[in-house]
């Protein structure tokens, strides 16, 4: 049997199936602050290279990209077996696309990506910043990071005991099994991206206020909920420029 080295959950529920299967898989389903994310980024043609989609579910984005975008090929893993068994029979896309059951921090991904994709993964589960670091490690030099977090001016939770989700997509706040519910302090996530290994080239993020999902339990009553999208240096970018950044956020946020 493979040697666990990560403390993340291992999500079983078949209710991600049930909810991924059938939501969130057209573009205009994607939350504003995502598909900002992706017009950002993508080149003039219009075109994301190789994508790694970490906590793909099931797949559901390759295909609202596809509606958009162009890409090479769409690579999603994820650790709940129920959606990738869903998504390899039946997720249809028009490039080359792999499936992979397991908990991102257990899977030596050799290759480099032009995108890296966490909507939702890395704030979900307890090891967050060293599914941070694992994105991070995968963007080929002038690629980028495209991450969610959710954002607020006080304390940074990440305990699940403190702050977490049930896994109930019809909003009530009973199921069997719970989902880590981090909030960032937007410094202390700025703090993570800027200790990244390259140094990034751009931090930039969209965002605006919300309400926590009905389904979580948590100490605040307002988050902002932000898409950064983070620029790998290119070969030969000159270190001495340090990092740019855009932020498209409220100014309470900056506190
Ligand atoms: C809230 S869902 C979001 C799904 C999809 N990214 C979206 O935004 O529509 C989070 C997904 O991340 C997966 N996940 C959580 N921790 C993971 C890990 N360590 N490795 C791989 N997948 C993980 C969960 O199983 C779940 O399918």
């Amino acid at each position: 049997m493979k040697k666990r080295t990560s403390r993340n959950l291992k999500y079983k529920t078949k209710e991600l199936m049930d909810f991924f299967s059938v939501n969130r898989q057209r573009w205009e389903e994607f939350y504003p602050s995502e598909r900002r994310a992706f017009q950002i980024i993508a080149l003039k043609d219009r075109s994301l290279g190789d994508i790694l989609d970490v906590g793909c579910a099931c797949g559901g984005l390759g295909a609202a990209l596809e509606e958009i975008f162009t890409f090479k090929s769409y690579t999603g893993i994820d650790i709940n077996d129920n959606v990738i068994e869903w998504a390899r029979k039946h997720r249809k896309l028009s490039v080359p696309a792999k499936f992979i059951a397991d908990d991102v921090l257990n899977y030596n991904l050799e290759k480099k990506y032009h995108l890296v994709v966490s909507l939702s993964c890395a704030d979900w589960n307890v090891e967050t910043k060293r599914i941070i670091k694992y994105c991070w490690a995968r963007v080929k030099p002038g690629g980028h990071f495209v991450i969610s977090l959710r954002l607020t001016t006080g304390k940074s939770i990440c305990d699940i005991g403190k702050s977490f989700q049930y896994i109930n997509f019809s909003g009530k706040k009973q199921h069997p099994e719970i989902a880590n519910y981090v909030v960032f302090n937007f410094k202390d996530a700025l703090g993570v991206f800027r200790a990244l290994s390259p140094r990034p080239e751009l931090i930039g993020a969209y965002g605006y206020y919300g309400r926590p999902s009905v389904s979580a339990v948590t100490a605040y009553k307002e988050l902002v909920f932000a898409v950064f999208y983070i620029k790998k240096q290119a070969k030969g970018f000159r270190k001495t420029k340090g990092i740019r950044c855009e932020f498209d956020l409220p100014l309470a946020i900056f506190k």
